[in-house]
């Protein structure tokens, strides 16, 4: 049972409004989103892909969001960047519904999309060209400098992203994401093309950039033992349309090493996330048989 999050220090009964304290439910949460429904227009006709999510992220949370491939989950992150807005169901960074584009998001995806004529140190700065800062030119860089250290890539400031390697360019990329200081930082299946063991250095350097930076996580994942590795909080979507299926939290006293894997509370863990995948992937081979036999 975790805290309330009503103002009473005392009560400790549930996460979200507790009945003795009548607290506005948002007092803590730095995302949430309610009861999203959405339904891209397409040449076919309304394509639903959202129906029914639910998700909270703390202050200073990370959530991993998982699901089948087409479910949805790329649509979540737009939602949340603002870049779009659902048909129905509200999103509220801070308390506050989200209906235009946020300053405040960062964002990496898989391909880290770097520009090919700026060195690495010019990519890095791209965000505190366009976003608003009081910062110097000088302090701007002495930022970008101390994050591209941060993830191993002191020395590569002055070369182009043709001269690094995949996992290097990745670290550019969430150095990137990060420069201005986003309260949310959104990742987007960022290490999915990487090999397994540069993706595992990439976990690592997470560790280190979450407990230097204080941003608000949210990780689209293929990979369920990512998921758990960074995660305090695993969001299992259902088959497209996605609805929230299943939420498990990662108790934040597991070890973050990779020992931790091969732990028996990670093994119920992962067991646990399987089984829920399967039963999306099932419910969704349901969906397609339905609207198949519909339409003939
Ligand atoms: N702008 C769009 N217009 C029409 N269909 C879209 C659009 N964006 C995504 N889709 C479709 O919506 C579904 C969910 O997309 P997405 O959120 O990218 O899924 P995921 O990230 O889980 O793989 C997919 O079937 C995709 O083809
Ligand atoms: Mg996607």
């Amino acid at each position: 049972m975790r805290d309330c999050i009503s103002l009473i220090p005392s009560c400790r009964k549930v996460d979200l409004l507790c009945p003795d304290c009548l607290a506005p439910a948002s007092v803590d949460k730095l995302i949430e989103i309610r009861d999203v429904r959405h339904a891209y227009s397409t040449a076919s006709g309304p394509l639903p892909v959202l129906a029914g999510l639910e998700l909270s992220v703390r202050e200073g949370g990370f959530t991993a969001v998982v699901g089948p491939s087409g479910c949805g989950k790329s649509t979540l992150t737009r939602l949340v960047a603002g870049l779009m807005i659902p048909d129905s169901g509200d999103v509220y960074l801070h308390g506050e519904r989200v209906t235009t584009p946020r300053a405040t998001v960062g964002m990496a995806f898989q391909n880290p999309v770097l520009l090919e004529w700026r060195t690495i140190l010019q990519n890095v700065l791209l965000p505190l060209e366009i976003v608003p800062t009081t910062l110097s030119q000088r302090a701007k860089e002495e930022r970008a400098r101390s994050l591209l250290a941060l993830v191993g890539l002191e020395g590569f400031e002055d070369k182009r992203p043709s001269e690094l390697s995949g996992g290097m360019r990745q670290r550019a990329s969430l150095c990137r994401a990060l420069v201005h200081q986003p309260e949310v930082l959104i990742l987007d299946e960022p290490f999915g093309a990487l090999d397994a063991f540069t993706r595992e250095d990439l976990w690592q350097i997470m560790h280190e950039l979450k407990a230097r930076e204080p941003f608000t996580g949210i990780l689209i994942t293929h990979d369920l033992r990512e998921s758990i590795f960074l995660a305090d909080q695993v969001v299992v979507l259902s088959g497209r349309p996605a609805r929230t299926q299943y939420v498990l939290d990662v108790p934040s006293e597991a070890p973050r090493d990779l020992d931790m894997m091969y732990t028996a509370e990670s093994a119920d863990m992962l067991a646990t996330l399987r089984d829920q995948i399967r039963i999306a992937r099932e419910g969704e081979a349901q969906v397609a048989q339905t609207s198949s036999g519909a339409s003939q």
